[in-house]
């Protein structure tokens, strides 16, 4: 009792975030040497009634059911005397972390709830004030962290990286790390209860331990502006943080500037771009290595530099009109059993389908921020980036505490990735009925994006109005976006035939670009209809959909970008027709073991006309 008194004071205590301070307390971005990489069989024991946490009634949960706490279990057993257990975590069974669990064993397809997992560990021996830390990259959806029996720290959010400080808590040998991995969302979680996509529960991307000096680089930008400057910060955490120097260093563009930090331990740069700086573009993603030192303490990066803008209705990469030719991606790897594993491989896999595949330079990467690996990929190959928090369909719109967890995730994904180029554009939300409270909470959420990050452009996905053949977008949020994007699938769902779509019209503000963020058909794989009117779920239907709604979004004079509705066949329980779906929604353009579809080529062929 004691100690979860104790362990729920220390969160209290915690930093808490007050509404305008939306910063985590850690960051630990940036590449640095020396990283403990806890990918590997970690063992699980699974908790459908949350036992471990509490038990029946509210009490305090059994010491016997308690999966977090330090025991040799056999040991104990071997004692004599009354004690007995229902857990051990050291004797349980075992699966590949980083990944979703409904991917490792059968009887976890649809598991949705608690599973505690552990990785035993040793450590070097600590240099002296050294601090060590534990970086997740993602848990779906809650966490519950313990190190040697101690609660560290807890985290909400499954798509977004969170860092616990365990200095206090390590020992040389034989580390228990336990992770309480609750995948359950509910009216109150972002995203809600229903999804178009897999539950994927678990401890989806690395698990680091990091060691840093006392005082160490706990984040560091640095971005090209419009006026030609190279402008960003430093943040030192540790005691002392203060009135330190600190370098960055760009051996490439004959740049080594020096800052000292002020009172709250952050040091800003702001030197002129030199003239041989070679702009970031899709064409020529141009990345320099970027190493920032304090002290004893370095990280390095590779970043792009790039500016991007609107103009009236153009999107301006660099100053210059862009036409964005993309697709929409969900984070899950080609395969027939994919866990959400996206190595660095799987990653290129993917983005190469786009890029050498369909000609072309941009993803959507929907509904959540995916892994840091993958915006990296497109970093390297050239891929510009839609990011997007998972306020998808609907969420409790008017509850201040639910408004706080989007704008937490939606922090934790622009301090993670605001230093990669690739990224143009945050995504506030998708297909979200229009409402007042609606309106309102996503408009404070782009507000927080405002302020956190001026420099890249908002959008979001939205709902089309229909009266008759005219496709109007009325929503009050286009007052506070930078792109506009609908999501349009005439000739999928609703009464449209193929035909109708050429007398469809379009009534939107032309004053901004528009993205057509959404469109797509669901065809089966290898399943074809050569009639001279294919049926759905044909590869020729789905085909014959692609020429038409191509042609009809060609004749939208403000269109600035494309995103189909989806590269890759991906896992949904909500996708159930026996002989077509089968848990997959099929709206790929290529089976989920990579099969191109003939959509693909039609797509491919459009992306390699000139605009
Ligand atoms: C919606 C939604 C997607 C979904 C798609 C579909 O627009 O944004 O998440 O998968 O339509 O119906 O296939």
């Amino acid at each position: 009792m004691i100690t979860r008194l104790l362990a729920l004071l220390a969160l209290v205590a915690a930093p808490a975030f007050a509404a305008d301070n939306l910063r985590p307390p850690l960051l630990l971005t940036g590449q640095r040497a020396d990283v403990q990489d806890l990918s590997g069989r970690w063992t699980y024991s699974k908790d459908y009634y949350r036992t471990g946490l509490t038990d029946i009634n509210g009490w305090v949960a059994k010491s016997r059911m308690q999966r977090h706490r330090d025991l040799d279990i056999a040991a104990e057993e071997a004692k004599p005397g009354t004690a007995f257990f229902e857990f051990d975590l050291d004797r349980g069974p075992a699966m590949q972390i980083p990944g979703a669990w409904n991917s490792a064993e059968p009887e976890l397809r649809y598991y949705n709830g608690l599973i505690w997992f552990q990785r035993r560990f040793d450590i070097p021996a600590p240099k002296a004030g050294e601090r060590s830390f534990l970086r997740f990259e993602a848990v779906n959806y809650r966490a519950y962290v313990y190190v040697n029996g101690k609660e560290v720290g807890r985290h909400e959010g499954g798509f977004t990286p969170f860092v616990l400080e365990v200095t206090d808590a390590l020992r040389a040998q034989g580390n228990r790390l336990v992770v309480g991995v609750d995948s359950k969302h509910d009216a109150q979680s972002i995203p809600g209860e229903i999804t178009d996509w897999d539950l994927y529960g678990g401890i989806t991307r690395p698990v680091k331990l990091i060691r840093t000096p006392a005082t160490f680089i706990d984040d560091a930008t640095l971005r090209l502006t419009d006026a030609g400057r190279l402008v960003g910060s430093v943040q030192l955490n540790g005691a002392q943080a203060a009135g330190q120097p600190v370098n960055v260093q760009i051996n490439a563009l004959g740049i080594k500037a020096q800052a000292t930090t002020d009172a709250n331990g952050e040091a800003r740069f702001d030197v002129a771009a030199p003239a041989t700086l070679k702009r970031w573009t899709p064409e020529a993603p141009q990345l320099y290595a970027v190493r920032f030192a304090s002290g004893t303490d370095a990280i390095d990066d590779r970043m792009g530099f790039r500016t991007i803008a609107v103009k009236g209705s153009e999107i301006l990469l660099n100053g210059k009109p862009v036409m964005l030719r993309g697709v929409s991606i969900h984070e899950e790897e080609l395969g027939a059993n994919p866990a959400r594993r996206l190595t660095d491989s799987a990653a290129r896999a993917l983005l190469s389908e786009v890029k050498q595949g369909l000609n072309g330079n941009y993803v959507r990467l929907s509904h959540y921020p995916h892994s840091e690996t993958m915006l990296r990929a497109a970093d390297e190959l050239g891929l510009l980036v839609w990011s997007e928090i998972p306020v998808y369909w609907t969420v409790d719109w008017d509850n201040p505490a639910v408004l706080l967890k989007a704008k937490r995730q939606q922090a934790e994904t622009i301090y993670r990735d605001r230093n990669r180029a690739a990224l143009v554009m945050w995504s506030v939300g998708n297909e979200t009925p229009v409402a007042d409270n609606r309106t309102r909470f996503h408009a404070a959420l782009a507000a927080t994006v405002r302020e956190l990050d001026p420099s890249r452009l908002i959008s979001a996905a939205l709902l089309v109005k229909r009266d008759g053949d005219t496709i109007q977008i009325a929503d009050p949020l286009l007052a506070h976006l930078d792109v506009m994007a609908v999501n349009t699938y005439a000739g999928w769902y609703g009464d449209d035939k193929l035909e109708d779509l050429a007398r469809l019209k379009w009534a939107l503000p032309t004053d901004k670009p528009l993205i057509a963020s959404e469109f797509g058909a669901d065809a089966l794989a290898g399943h074809h209809d050569g009639s001279a009117a294919p049926k759905k779920w044909s590869e020729e239907f789905q085909a014959a959909y692609y020429r038409e709604t191509l042609a009809m979004l060609a004749r939208i004079p403000n269109l600035r970008g494309l995103s189909p509705w989806v590269l890759k066949d991906f896992r949904s329980p909500r996708r159930e027709h026996p002989v077509f779906q089968n848990g997959w929604n099929r709206k790929g353009l290529v089976s989920e073991t990579g099969q191109r579809k003939q959509a693909f080529d039609v797509l491919a062929e459009h992306y390699r006309r000139p605009n």
